[in-house]
């Protein structure tokens, strides 16, 4: 897949050799996001940040990653903001502002909203969450978290066994996360969830169409005794047509570091998208787990830094070119 100029919308536009090159010039952005290094090579570049729904993540992590490569960082969050809320089309707001920026990353609450956007951009977009859709930036750094998580363990991505639990039907990391994850070898999938929230049937599909094993299944413990990652995630309560809707499914694959020392193996990763709901009737990932130093939660946000500098290195098509404008701090 070329990357320079390319709009990043989902997961299915990936091949394992672009995610090689994304995750080398991840590794290379090192030294710049720890400040042992500067470098300006993106100077006089304006990321236009968009994001209409919240996030915390993603777009500051975006925002930070175009800084740390030199450049500068427009935002607009909440449609009350935008002229959006006067009644705006996605069209006239891409052609507006992709006037103004030379590359976007957005977030909007619905599905396909951002290719949408993306057709009518004169700049590359990249898709930081459309609804419960896909959200292709945040399975790469989720990837990479995973591919280095196993490097300590002197394993690879082909053979592994993931546990997806949570909301896996408005979920949307856990939908390009699996996308992502199905161009590997004989992995062994468990989706675990309540029965109405399952993962799509599309996904599941896709798996097994590439000889993967997959279980469905809404039992916890049993779910997380053999894998190498327990990934976690939040009931999206702003999918559900009410709070009472979501709170009939809240809490209900908790994980703490007592069922984690009873059922899952001395080495088992866990991860989380995060925000993790911590509210005592939902926290499906326990407080008592961070110091548990398989916790990889923290590892996967500081990933996200690396992996989004990659990316605007890429489609910006500055990568071979960070050193240059470089100096040591
Ligand atoms: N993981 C993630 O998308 O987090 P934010 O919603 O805070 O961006």
């Amino acid at each position: 897949m070329e990357l320079t100029g390319s709009h990043i919308l989902s997961i299915s536009q990936f091949d394992r050799a672009t995610i090689d090159r994304i995750f080398d010039v991840a590794d290379s952005m090192a030294p710049y996001a720890a400040r042992q290094k500067v470098t300006r090579v993106l100077e006089g570049a304006i990321l236009g940040n968009m994001f209409f729904e919240p996030s915390t993540r993603t777009r500051v992590s975006f925002g930070c990653a175009f800084n740390l490569l030199g450049g500068n960082v427009r935002e607009t969050t909440g449609f009350e903001t935008s002229a959006i809320a006067k009644g705006e089309s996605l069209y006239d707001t891409a052609r507006v502002l992709s006037g103004y920026s030379d590359v976007i990353c957005m977030r909007h609450p619905e599905s396909g909203s951002v290719a949408e956007f993306a057709e009518a951009s004169r700049v590359p977009v990249i898709n930081g969450g459309d609804g419960p859709n896909e959200h292709p930036s945040q399975a790469l750094l989720d990837l990479y978290t995973i591919r280095r998580e196993l490097a300590g363990k002197s394993r690879g991505i082909d053979g592994l066994r993931i546990a997806m639990i949570g909301d896996l039907k408005y979920g949307r990391t856990v939908h390009s996360l699996a996308k992502l994850l199905s161009l590997y070898e004989n992995l062994q999938l468990v989706f675990v969830s309540p029965k109405e929230l399952a993962m799509p049937e599309s996904i599941i599909e896709l798996m097994r169409e590439r000889n993967h094993s997959v279980t469905v299944t809404d039992e916890l413990t049993e779910s997380i005794k053999n894998v190498d990652i327990v990934y976690s995630t939040r009931i999206q309560e702003e999918r559900f047509t009410s709070k009472d809707e979501a709170d009939l499914y809240r809490g209900r694959f908790r994980l703490n570091q007592a069922i984690y020392t009873q059922f899952c193996e001395p080495n088992t990763v866990i991860m989380h998208p995060l925000p993790r709901d911590s509210r005592a009737d939902a926290n499906e990932l326990d407080n008592d787990l961070n110091q548990n130093p398989n916790l990889a939660i923290f590892r996967q946000t500081d990933n996200g830094i690396l992996v989004r500098m990659a990316l605007f290195a890429l489609v910006l098509d500055v990568a071979d070119l960070v050193d240059k404008y470089a100096h040591d701090v």
